[in-house]
């Protein structure tokens, strides 16, 4: 990381790890989709450690689950020390993108298969927050309308 990525105190800013969260998932969606897609949603994006100038960050990213148009990308990020090799994961986050067609509507994407039992928990877990997440906005816009 440069040193436009950072503040004066040399932490490099949030918003500089959520973009690269975001365009990783982004391949990491299309790759599965085999569509263009557009991020629906960021959520549970977590900073337990701060980055550094200087440090080499590595993004990653695996399409937990897939439902009809939208999938959700976990995303790990870690940041090494290049000269002493030690390697700190230091977010986590979670991306709904969306699959569009060549009009730019929503069209539907492969199931995932889940092979292994990481896979399999991936996508259990991924379920979880969908319907966590569904459940909440149904909930706030029931108390709106009482
Ligand atoms: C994302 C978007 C295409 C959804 O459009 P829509 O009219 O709500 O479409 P639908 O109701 O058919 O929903 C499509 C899917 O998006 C999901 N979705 C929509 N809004 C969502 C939200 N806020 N959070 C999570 N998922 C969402 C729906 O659950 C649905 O998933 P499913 O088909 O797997 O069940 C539309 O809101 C949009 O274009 N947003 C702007 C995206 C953008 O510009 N991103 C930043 C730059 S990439």
């Amino acid at each position: 990381m440069g040193i436009q990525d950072a503040n004066t105190g040399g932490n490099v800013h949030g918003g500089t790890i959520m973009k690269m969260c975001d365009e990783v998932a982004g391949v990491a969606a299309v790759r599965h989709s085999g569509c263009r897609v557009v991020t629906a949603a960021m959520d549970r994006m977590t900073f337990n450690h701060p980055v550094f100038v200087g440090q080499l960050v590595t993004v990653n990213a695996t399409v937990n689950a897939a439902w009809r148009t939208s999938m959700e990308v976990g995303v790990r990020v870690e940041s090494e020390d290049v000269r002493s090799g030690e390697i700190t994961h230091t977010s986590t986050a979670y991306l709904t993108m969306v699959a569009l067609d060549e009009q730019g509507q929503p069209t539907d994407v492969p199931a995932i298969e889940p092979d292994t039992e990481d896979e399999r928990r991936r996508q259990r877990e991924a379920q979880l927050r969908r319907d966590n997440r569904l459940r909440e906005r149904d909930e706030i816009r029931r108390s709106r309308d009482e």
